[in-house]
């Protein structure tokens, strides 16, 4: 429970997840002991444009700091110019930059950017060289198993990026055709593990404390990363802390799930504004409520609140 890659101590980290991981979540996660925090990914060609709303996913909470930001792209030229720019405003906010090279959606890998740079190795090392010969901080690469079954090259593709310079790598243990679906392949990660020198951070399917003990035992893993296991459930963090410390997990109550969604939808309100909060909000409400009695039925309520302290009156009924 030593290990401290880039940022705090511990192995556990929280996913970049676009619409997900905003500001306020990530520091909510830190402060359950999450070690390291992403941004959700973010358009280098955006940046290049500077594009007001691509600047703001920049924003890194002083509570979270040093932090990783995720970039995608697929023009060596646009990466570097986005990256130095980005060492130079976040400066010591910084622990590392990620390049995204696993995204799926069709919108993304059209442009031949996130998951569609594991078809294309040459340019993927070219932009991993020019994005390390930029950045002041570690630069790592997240990607894939590979695109599809015919074409799995994650280990291909992880020794490509420890000769281009990255610091480490998250394997995804997914292909690109799989989308979210199925099960993650947690030997491709163990095999990537044993072939390299660089750190792996070990990522797929890591839903509680035990999971996630699990994947660091059979990978051999340096750090996990937690996506879907984190949303509306911070805690994790703290549980994954306290099993591999040997100490006793601790589940939160639903006061805690219910004060913690409050504080999240609070501290949004603020640095997004009520209106746009308050929807945005509606996902994480029903991740954080899942399961606790009553929550189902309030949910049509709660998708129609449209202030904080409606919002408040109807979850505090749930404690
Ligand atoms: C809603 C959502 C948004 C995501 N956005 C990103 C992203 O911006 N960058 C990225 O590298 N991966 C993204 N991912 C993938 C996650 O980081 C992670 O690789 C994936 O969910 C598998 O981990 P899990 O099984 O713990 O969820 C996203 C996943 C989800 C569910």
């Amino acid at each position: 429970m030593s290990t401290n890659l880039f940022s705090r101590n511990g192995v556990a980290y929280l996913a970049p997840m676009a619409g997900v991981s905003d500001k306020v979540f990530r520091g909510i996660c830190v402060k359950m002991g999450c070690a390291l925090t992403y941004t959700e990914m973010i358009s280098a060609k955006g940046l290049y444009y500077k594009s007001g709303l691509t600047h703001k996913l920049l924003e890194i909470s002083p509570i979270e700091e040093p932090a990783a930001v995720q970039i995608f792209g697929s023009e060596p030229e646009i990466i570097a110019y986005a990256i130095k720019n980005i060492c130079e405003d976040l400066s010591t906010q910084l622990a590392i930059i990620d390049i995204n090279m696993g995204c799926p959606a069709p919108k993304i890998v059209k442009n031949g950017d996130g998951s569609a740079l594991m078809k294309d190795v040459p340019l993927a090392a070219k932009i991993i060289e020019a994005a390390v010969k930029a950045s002041s901080v570690p630069v790592t690469v997240k990607f894939r198993k590979g695109w599809d079954e015919n074409s799995v090259n994650a280990l291909q593709f992880a020794q490509m990026a420890q000769e281009s310079g990255a610091a480490a790598v998250a394997v995804h243990g997914r292909t690109r055709d799989q989308f979210y679906s199925g099960k993650a392949d947690w030997d491709i990660i163990a095999e990537v593990k044993s072939k390299i020198n660089i750190p792996v951070i070990g990522n797929g399917d890591i839903f509680d404390a035990y999971t996630a003990k699990n994947m660091l035992e059979y990978t051999k893993c340096d750090a996990v990363m937690v996506g879907r296991g984190a949303q509306g459930n911070p805690f994790i963090f703290r549980e994954i802390n306290a099993l591999l410390s040997a100490e006793q997990v601790e589940l939160p109550d639903v006061k805690e799930r219910i004060d913690t969604a409050l504080f999240h939808a609070k501290e949004l309100c603020e640095c997004m504004g009520e209106k746009y909060a308050i929807v945005y909000m509606r996902k994480h409400i029903a991740w954080y409520t899942k399961g606790i009695e009553g929550a189902a039925k309030l949910r049509a309520l709660i998708n129609t609140a449209n202030s904080l302290s409606e919002l408040n009156k109807i979850l505090s009924t749930l404690i």
